[in-house]
């Protein structure tokens, strides 16, 4: 037990217990979503060990592969969050009359870059001329992002604000039946899948070699049939039903769809930074705030999130990772979600923005946007030195957690040793651009005893 516990606990648990206010205390990064009921909360603590466990030869590994479970890469702030782990896709160029060419035949265009046995192992074909890295993409809240009906997307997609034009990009869903209308996609730098199953289906079998009900087949090394032969000795499809009847596939879908978005703070519509980041254009793609539509779930109907993304696919010209998937050119990528900024380790879709110093590193990302964000990045490139730092610490409130003072993402002891020196009692002493906002849970410019009641609750969950 912490320090704070052991002290003034119970006292202070009566102070804050005769004051509710309406607020409440966000979930962590990496907590499941708040309201779940205790049978989808079970789904999601199994979900969990699922999506992070290693996957064995004998379950299905490989035989080629990029890492052992799902875990190994999404894991910044959480299991489930982006990583450090990037994957490669390659292709040919479009040129002349001829257009891109993923390479299909030739393992393309995502590259395994693992192998259970050296024999099998694949490699970047010569003849491809596009090589990308594409960076590890968070699956914090995914099943609200799911929950944005179709026609949501689509409506501002058809109906774009002044200045940008974002393409839904359509795409099959695996769990569809077969000519069921396609839908937009949402996840991936592409926006080239629709759905949290799809997804997992999809990584299961192209990242981890793990066949499943959707995708029957392993990928050969670089389209080796013979080689896949000779080194999968496991039969098709490897995933199956567990006791309950679940497949790993729908495991992992359940704890990502399960998971909560990430936390936010201080809260949206309060720093400055804000409006400025609406002002310049940012907004136009980076999207504040949707609402859900139905969902199986009661946690994931009808909740208002701010993930700061359209969904879209946008020109950004050369910022484009020269790949076509699906509808998405070399040039469009979908806008990428801002909710949890600060959990990530690298930011655009290469992961080159990464001197890791949070105010250069989105400095630089901006300094990239081109084609249809050009405007946008010319008027933050015409902000004054002081309204480019309020934007910046607005970003850094995404993916903040009220009492994270020294920001590693929990709450422990170091938060305390920082937030009891900063006892101001109830007198407004600073403002919400201040260091000292992120434990003034109320909001109201003071750290009092209503403050360190919300701390005690915090840290006591
Ligand atoms: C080798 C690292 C790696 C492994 C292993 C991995 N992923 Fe990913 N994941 C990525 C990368 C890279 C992206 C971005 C891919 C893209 O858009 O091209 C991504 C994106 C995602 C997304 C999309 C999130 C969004 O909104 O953009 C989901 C969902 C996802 N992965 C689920 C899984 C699941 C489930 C597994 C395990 C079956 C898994 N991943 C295994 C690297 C990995
Ligand atoms: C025309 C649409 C558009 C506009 C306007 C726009 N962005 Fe983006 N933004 C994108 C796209 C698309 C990406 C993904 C780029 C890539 O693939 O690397 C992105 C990526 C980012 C990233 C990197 C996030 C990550 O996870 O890697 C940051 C930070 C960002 N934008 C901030 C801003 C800010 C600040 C502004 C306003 C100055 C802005 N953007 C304006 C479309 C836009």
């Amino acid at each position: 037990m912490n320090r704070f516990g052991l002290g003034l606990g119970c006292a202070l648990f009566l102070v804050v217990t005769g004051l509710g206010q309406g607020l409440e205390l966000q979930p962590r990064s990496g907590d499941p979503l708040p309201g779940l009921t205790p049978a989808e909360l079970d789904r999601f603590w199994i979900g969990r060990a699922v999506f992070d466990a290693p996957l064995s030869v004998a379950e299905g590994l490989g035989p080629i592969m990029n890492q052992t479970s799902c875990g190994s890469c999404h894991s910044a702030g959480g299991i489930g969050g982006a990583g450090s782990i990037s994957v490669m896709r390659f292709g040919r160029a479009a040129n002349g009359m001829s257009p891109f060419d993923p390479l299909d035949s030739l393992g393309g265009s995502l590259l395994q870059a693992q192998a259970i046995s050296i024999a099998c192992q694949e490699s970047i074909p010569p003849v491809a001329d596009v090589t990308t890295i594409r960076a590890t993409t968070p699956t914090f809240g995914m099943g609200l992002v799911e929950a944005i009906p179709d026609a949501t997307l689509l409506a501002l997609a058809n109906n774009p604000p002044m200045g940008v034009s974002g393409i839904a990009h359509m795409v099959p869903a695996f769990e569809d039946p077969p000519n069921a209308p396609l839908r937009v996609g949402r996840f991936g730098w592409k926006s080239q899948v629709p759905t949290t199953l799809t997804f997992s289906a999809d990584a299961a079998q192209n990242e981890l070699g793990l066949t499943n009900r959707f995708l029957t087949t392993d990928n050969a090394p670089n389209g080796n049939q013979a080689l896949l032969l000779a080194c999968d000795s496991v039969a098709d499809p490897e995933d199956g039903p567990d006791a309950q009847g679940f497949h790993k596939i729908d495991r992992m879908t359940d704890f990502q769809r399960f998971l909560a978005p990430p936390p936010q703070f201080p809260r949206a519509g309060t720093m400055q930074g804000e409006p400025i980041f609406n002002q310049i254009g940012c907004a136009s793609c980076h999207t504040p705030t949707f609402n859900t539509g139905p969902a199986p779930e009661a946690a994931l109907a009808y909740k208002t999130i701010r993930p700061y993304s359209d969904f879209l696919l946008h020109d950004v010209g050369a910022l484009g990772d020269g790949i076509v998937q699906g509808q998405g050119t070399e040039r469009e990528m979908r806008t990428a979600p801002l909710w949890g900024l600060r959990l990530r380790l690298s930011f655009l879709h290469d992961g080159r923005a990464n001197q890791g110093d949070f105010a250069l590193d989105i400095a630089s990302a901006i300094a990239d946007h081109g084609g249809e964000a050009s405007a946008s990045r010319a008027a933050w490139n015409a902000l004054s030195q002081a309204d480019k730092d309020a934007v910046i610490r607005f970003l850094d409130s995404l993916g903040r957690t009220e009492f994270d003072q020294d920001g590693d993402f929990q709450l422990t002891d170091f938060d305390w040793f920082f937030i009891e020196p900063m006892f101001t009692g109830p007198t407004p002493s600073f403002t919400v651009e201040s260091p000292q906002a992120v434990s003034d849970f109320d909001g109201d410019g003071d750290i009092d005893l209503i403050d360190f009641g919300w701390l005690q609750r915090a840290m006591s969950r």
